[in-house]
């Protein structure tokens, strides 16, 4: 467990609140003994996240997703659990007991933030300074930056010199020069010993977490000639593509208009804010990933992204390319796409500050009022070409237009903009539709994988010894008494699944050491905690429970019931297996062998059918099966191969 131990898991989780954690994110409603909201893990209306504080979890029965305090912070803040212990753990005053390993590798993650810190404020310095920063003040005066806006992006000036960075971080930090090194700030000489900066005469501009702290600088050049940008490398702190260049600086404005707008360069977004739209984030010339994505929902509640692209061919191509992976993670994470034409083909930068009418600030308002659905642009993009009026233009635009069709995953939607499409172009519904549908058959396994089935979602998926086994997990956290019985009646039992098989033995290490039913729950959820598969079904069990009291069916019958699936699926796959040997058997008498197991398995399942399917019974079949399959008490390698 990597140093965080069960007892630190546990204290924390005693501290933390999570109504109070989760409510930073959602906004809950009181409703029985639970809370509900609006899931921040996919796009709703009506509100299927519950909370439940008293057992410290919360499900959203909408998109499955669910857990506890730990989990919840994970997803929301993209972090890895040992992380998400961390930062709860210093938020609600835990001392951390871990492994020296673990120890240094948060110590050097730490000190490269305090040293990105330090940095900051010396380049920052640097630009206020009279002499050595006038030439970067005049290149953003130039560029319409206030020093207001300066001052609110923390921005900065690398002299031009080979050291200056180097000297001061070394000298009055007393920083290791392996460790900036490491930080990406500096770089290591070839031919004779030291050190030198990598950014060197350029604008600073700091990159920021979600929470203001300055992870990686971006460096432009002040005169022609140069690269254009320098950006710090991959760092222990930074992650290209994990983060959104001015989030710390839109998310409040991003609540407050209910809406984002992403941009790709580092001067679009400082413009955008300084012009007054401070919902405004930058890409950084990349695509927007999947991880952005997610960072960029969690402010939202209509989950609605503009993406402002300079409406020049080149931007356009741009943003062509990556609409089809962008319309994928927009659908998987529930956002709104909006095509944000920038007027004027320019970039948003150039834009806002061009003269009005075809610039400024009312143009660039009235582009995002005017933002059509980003699909819808797609579509007109498509047809822009082709001669509507003529009979070969309309083919034409058909087959523009179909490949677009075909990505809506959503049928009713699909269906929707087929008709829409149709009438546009003067085609017979039911062709088009034959050509879009003709043509997703032909995408195939190419088609995008579909969102992976929640494992605890839905019932239709489960098959019926992974529910059973499920049920009789949910007996142990029904009572004291249950838990009693149930243990002793699956002391030495196995099971299939292995997730489930992990919580069991779980269950199995706390044995009756625990006071009630819910000090149990908390006992196994910290014992778990690690393994974010088995808490995650953990919850769902929890959430059962409820249900199972409520069904009051007797103990004994489901606890048969449920041994008596379990068995029926082992009894399954050793006869799969067992055929597939007889193929293989290399001799009659083997071959006979075989196939008496598989028959003497039929009666055993025809047996546990008629039966009445006492506890005896059920032991009894139980032995048998073991006797027929020669099985130690483990599970034999026949029937875990599914
Ligand atoms: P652009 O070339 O569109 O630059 O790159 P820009 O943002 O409009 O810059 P200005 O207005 O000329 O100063 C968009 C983004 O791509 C990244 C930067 O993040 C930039 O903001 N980029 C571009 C680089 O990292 N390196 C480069 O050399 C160029
Ligand atoms: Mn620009």
């Amino acid at each position: 467990m990597k140093g965080v131990t069960s007892e630190v898991i546990a204290e924390v989780r005693s501290r933390a609140n999570l109504l109070e954690v989760i409510s930073e994110f959602v906004v809950l409603k009181r409703a029985g003994k639970e809370h509900r909201g609006l899931c921040p893990f996919h796009a709703e209306k009506s509100p299927s996240f519950h909370v439940n504080p008293e057992k410290g979890i919360y499900k959203c029965f909408g998109c499955g997703e669910g857990g506890d305090v730990f989990a919840f912070f994970q997803k929301v803040k993209g972090l890895d659990f040992l992380d998400a212990v961390r930062d709860l753990a210093g938020r609600y005053g835990v001392k951390l007991v871990e492994s020296a390993e673990d120890r240094q590798e948060w110590d050097r993650r730490t000190s490269i933030l305090m040293l990105y810190q330090q940095a900051c404020q010396y380049y920052s310095h640097l630009l206020s300074d009279p002499e050595e920063g006038a030439l970067a003040r005049s290149y953003l005066q130039l560029r319409g930056i206030t020093a207001a806006t300066a001052e609110k992006f923390k921005l900065g000036y690398a002299a031009n010199a080979w050291d200056g960075l180097y000297s001061y971080l070394t000298g009055t930090v007393k920083a290791q020069a392996a460790t900036l090194e490491e930080a990406g700030l500096v770089r290591r000489r070839q031919e004779t010993s030291g050190c030198y900066d990598l950014f060197r005469h350029r604008l600073i501009i700091p990159i920021c977490d979600s929470e203001g702290r300055v992870i990686a600088f971006g460096g432009r050049a002040l005169g022609d000639g140069e690269v254009k940008y320098l950006n710090s490398p991959e760092t222990p702190i930074y992650t290209k593509g994990q983060h959104l260049f001015g989030l710390n600086l839109a998310k409040d404005e991003i609540k407050r208009q209910d809406s984002v707008i992403v941009v790709e360069g580092y001067f679009d977004a400082i413009a955008a804010h300084q012009f007054g739209f401070e919902h405004t984030v930058a890409t950084l010339g990349t695509a927007l990933t999947e991880r952005q994505a997610k960072l960029l929902v969690r402010y939202t509640e209509s989950k609605r992204v503009y993406l402002a692209f300079d409406s020049d061919s080149a931007g356009e191509r741009a943003l062509e390319r990556g609409v089809e992976t962008l319309n994928q993670i927009a659908e998987g994470v529930g956002i709104e796409l909006r095509a944000l034409r920038v007027p004027g083909g320019k970039d948003p930068d150039e834009c806002l500050r061009a003269p009005e009418p075809q610039g400024g600030q009312a143009a660039f308002a009235a582009a995002i009022a005017s933002a059509p659905h980003l699909i819808d642009y797609q579509l007109e993009r498509a047809v822009e070409e082709s001669d509507l009026k003529s009979h070969t233009g309309r083919i034409e635009a058909a087959r523009q237009v179909v490949p677009i069709l075909a990505q809506i995953k959503n049928s009713v939607g699909r269906s929707e903009y087929v008709r829409q499409w149709a009438l546009t172009l003067g085609l017979r519904e039911e062709a088009l539709l034959a050509d879009v549908g003709d043509y997703r058959r032909r995408l195939g396994s190419g088609l995008p994988a579909r969102m992976p089935a929640q494992r605890a979602g839905s019932g239709s998926l489960k098959s019926g010894h992974l529910e059973a086994e499920r049920q009789l997990l949910a007996f142990y956290l029904t009572s004291r008494e249950d838990n009693e019985r149930v243990s002793t009646a699956l002391a030495d039992e196995h099971f299939i699944d292995p997730v489930n098989e992990r919580i069991k033995e779980a269950l199995d290490g706390i044995g009756s050491q625990f006071n009630t039913v819910d000090d149990l729950q908390y006992k196994l959820m910290d014992r778990l905690a690690p393994d974010s598969e088995a808490s995650r079904l953990l919850v769902d069990l929890v959430f059962k429970v409820e249900e199972i009291r409520k069904q009051k069916a007797p103990l004994e019958v489901m606890l048969n019931e449920g041994r008596a699936r379990i068995l029926k699926e082992r009894m399954i796959r050793a006869k799969n297996s067992l055929r597939e040997r007889m193929g293989l058997a290399g001799s009659e008498s083997e071959q006979s062998e075989l196939s008496s197991k598989i028959s003497q398995l039929l009666q055993l399942e025809s047996a546990l059918l008629s039966s009445g399917r006492t506890q005896d019974e059920i032991d009894e079949i139980k032995r048998k099966i073991g006797e027929i399959l020669g099985d130690k008490g483990q599970l034999t390698q026949l029937e875990t191969k599914a």
